[in-house]
């Protein structure tokens, strides 16, 4: 048989998975259609980023400070343009937006929320590295009616109904959990279609790259410091000093941990000492996906699911990954308290 029929597509898993899922509405899994929809939509503006006068900013800051991208305009208006008409939710929150945005009323409303960043890495998309669209999924507090308030979606990781990332790269591919395991799809553009390739997706338990951006390690905290260097030793359960990589794009340094194992780390800075990452739209959906890959997702100190936001954009330190090498950096912090 050829492979694009021998191969699952994602709308057959979905249904597959949603008879065992405690989430099997029509909404839940309407919901997730559009969200592949979306990222298939700005796949192919990236695609096709070279060609047209989308590359470059746009002249803006965004509310994290961040120059604002032209292609994270895009992918921000793709998704709440989409999202917002899905039927299945009450309320968005975006990197790019300093508010929420509740679902208007001209729309048939959900009882789901919507957490994401549009683009991450998007520092990369001039010079053509992968960059990824990040999602989470929460739904509406129990007993909770009318307006949707900002209380509602500031619930810890470990609410989370399911999460994942669309990974622009050599080939775009859908990564996600709804708390079955991780599964991992290719998008086939003859077809149209995320085809499943990586069903099952396990962290190693111990992997041999650590990942972080080494030029602040002047501003970092000892313990971060303590951590590095014990990866680079031989005096680690390897015992042989691992390789570094760092793309810059947090989504894509961690497909590759996911996928190899290791650490992402982007530890407290001097300037920042809660980190640079989000909580509710980079670090929270990727610990539910490491956790559910056999891995663990720390700040230093406390499981990422754990931490209930007190803001939106609240952020915090992350360090991800294989178990044995996350629980290394944990032993450390330990040590500093
Ligand atoms: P975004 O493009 O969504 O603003 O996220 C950028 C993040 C993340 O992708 C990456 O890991 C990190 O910024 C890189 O930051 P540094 O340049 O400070 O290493
Ligand atoms: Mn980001
Ligand atoms: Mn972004």
């Amino acid at each position: 048989m050829e492979d694009e029929i021998a191969e699952v597509a994602v709308p057959a898993h979905i249904r597959l998975h949603q008879q065992k899922s405690p989430h099997s509405t029509e909404q839940y899994t309407g919901l997730l259609y559009d969200l592949i929809l979306s990222g298939k939509t700005i796949s192919r503006r990236i695609n096709k980023a070279g060609l047209l006068d989308i590359l470059g900013g746009t002249g803006e800051v965004n509310v994290q400070g961040e120059n604002v991208q032209k292609l994270d305009e895009i992918a921000n208006r793709i998704l709440i343009y989409r999202m917002e008409r899905c039927g299945a939710l009450c309320a968005m929150a975006s990197e790019e937006e300093p508010n929420f945005i509740p679902v208007s009323p001209e729309f048939p409303r959900g009882d789901y929320i919507l957490i994401f960043d549009p683009l991450d890495g998007s520092s990369n998309i001039d010079v053509n590295i992968n960059v990824g669209t990040i999602f989470s999924i929460l739904r509406r507090p129990q007993g909770t009616s009318g307006d949707v308030c900002l209380e509602d979606l500031l619930q810890a990781g470990a609410q989370q109904v399911a999460a994942g990332y669309i990974l622009y790269g050599p080939s775009t591919m859908l990564v996600f959990t709804t708390g079955q395991g991780v599964h991992g799809f290719t998008l086939d553009p003859g077809v149209g279609e995320f085809l499943l390739s990586h069903p099952d997706i396990r962290i190693p338990e111990r992997g041999k790259i650590y990942s972080v951006n080494e030029g602040y390690s002047n501003c970092w905290d000892e313990a971060a410091r303590q951590s590095v260097a014990y990866f680079k030793g031989t005096d680690n359960l390897a015992q042989a000093p691992y390789s570094s990589r760092y793309v810059g794009s947090l989504v894509a340094d961690f497909h590759r941990t996911l996928l190899y194992g290791g650490i992402y780390m982007y530890p407290p800075v001097v300037e920042k000492p809660q980190g640079k990452l989000r909580l509710m739209c980079e670090a929270a959906p990727l610990a539910f996906l490491a956790e559910q890959a056999g891995g663990l997702a720390s700040d230093g100190h406390r499981r990422i699911m754990d931490i209930v936001p007190d803001q939106l954009h609240a952020r915090t330190p992350l360090f991800i990954g294989s178990t044995q090498d996350v629980a290394a950096v944990e032993a450390i912090y330990k040590r500093y308290k």
